[in-house]
């Protein structure tokens, strides 16, 4: 049996880095399942199609396929083949990204995909649905989370740092609109696990966040061997 942990949380909690460097350490595979909405919001994007459009939506999913690489235990996303892992991160595609993933169709389809992932291997899987939905019996759930004063800094700083213009105001603007569209769309929408444990990390520094990530992983992982 694998070992799934699920770490949910909105925009810019720092998710995917704390995710990586603990999966890392744990000795698990990262699950970025943010990057898979992203991947088809690209094609969908090239290929002009409005994800409104339930049929054009259906033909689209139907000639997408959406895969995940690892390379030196980096995720690569492969979209038909072609690795667009950097292609997905731009502002246009995360607002794209929001928006396609309210679509039914869209996560019904990616459902599959991420279960059985955790099925195979001992994951640590982020997104936004993940312990309430994908993986309802996860052997841990986390939800993370900061202030959105506090992410839209952090998301600044990134950005600056990769030398992209960017205004704080509009960062933190985005954040709110995406934050508001996760939390109130009608299909799995945010929301914490009743069981998940809850970490606010406005306080906290990224190696303060995985050492409590990986600490809470390994009681678990203890507390189950020592209940078999
Ligand atoms: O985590 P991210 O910013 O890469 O995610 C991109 C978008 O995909 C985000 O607006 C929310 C959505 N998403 C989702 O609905 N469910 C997930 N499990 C992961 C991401």
């Amino acid at each position: 049996m694998s070992f799934n942990i699920a770490i949910d949380g909105p925009a810019g909690a720092g998710k995917s880095s704390v995710a990586k460097n603990a999966a890392r350490e744990l000795g698990f595979i990262y699950v970025d399942t943010g990057a898979m909405y992203r991947t088809i919001a690209l094609y969908l994007l090239r290929e002009g199609i409005d994800p409104q459009d339930e049929r054009m939506l259906a033909k689209a999913l139907g000639e997408i396929d959406v895969r995940i690489s690892y390379e030196g235990g980096v995720q690569h996303m492969l979209l038909n083949g072609e690795d667009v892992s950097d292609l997905i991160r731009t502002p246009e595609i995360s607002d794209a990204a929001s928006r396609t993933s309210a679509i039914p169709a869209v996560r019904k389809r990616l459902l599959d995909l991420q279960r059985t992932l955790a099925s195979q291997e001992d994951v640590l899987m982020d997104g936004r649905d993940i312990g309430t939905m994908i993986l309802p019996d996860a052997d841990l759930k986390i939800f993370l989370t900061a202030s959105v004063a506090e992410r839209a800094r952090r998301r600044y700083l990134e950005m600056k740092n990769k030398g992209q213009e960017c205004i704080l105001e509009e960062i933190r603007k985005e954040i709110e609109e995406r934050d508001y569209r996760d939390i109130h769309r009608e299909i799995s929408p945010l929301h914490k696990a009743e069981d998940a444990v809850l970490l606010d990390t406005s306080d906290m520094d990224k190696e303060m966040v995985v050492k409590r990530i990986v600490s809470l992983a390994r009681e678990r992982m203890n507390g189950e061997k020592a209940n078999v």
